[in-house]
């Protein structure tokens, strides 16, 4: 079964907890789960990892190009500087979507840069629980097959 490597950064461990009026209060536990399931309707398989730290980003980046079909990230605020995670991504050569709880371009100055969007095939802001499911759609959608019931075809 094909996978994608879900990515979480910084922070989102504390999701529930965490500022709950900006990202709500579902857990990151609660995201994984509905991504997985949505994956699932796709013929998708799912593999979550997340990390406080930026090297263990990247080094699962690095793995997922031999064994990921595709990654969906959100990697909290290594977004709004790590250029070493828009490099590693750069080098997947499947799918790649980022996906924000909030929307950054609304918020404070320093969030409206990312470091990833030059690099992914698009981006899902300021769409909560939402976003992530979505993300998924388009993943299965470039991937080229299984399409859900949520993707409609625009030639169709
Ligand atoms: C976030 C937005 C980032 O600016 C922030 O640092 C996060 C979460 C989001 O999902 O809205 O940690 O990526």
């Amino acid at each position: 079964m094909r996978e994608i490597l879900l990515l979480s950064g910084p922070n989102l461990d504390l999701l529930g907890e965490r500022s709950p009026e900006i990202y709500g209060a579902a857990t990151l536990a609660s995201h994984v789960a509905a991504v997985r399931d949505r994956a699932g309707t796709c013929g998708l398989g799912v593999r979550h990892l997340q990390s406080n730290f930026e090297g263990d980003l990247i080094e699962a980046v690095h793995g997922a190009r031999s064994s990921a079909a595709a990654i969906i990230i959100n990697a909290g605020a290594l977004t709004h500087s790590s250029w070493a995670l828009a490099d590693a991504l750069a080098t997947f050569d499947g799918p790649k979507i980022e996906v924000h709880l909030s929307n950054p371009a609304a918020r404070e100055p320093f969030r409206h840069l990312s470091t990833l969007a030059g690099v992914v095939n698009g981006s899902v802001a300021g769409l909560g629980a939402l976003g992530y499911l979505l993300a998924v759609d388009a993943v299965a959608h470039l991937l080229g097959g299984e399409a859900t019931n949520a993707t409609p075809d625009p030639t169709a």
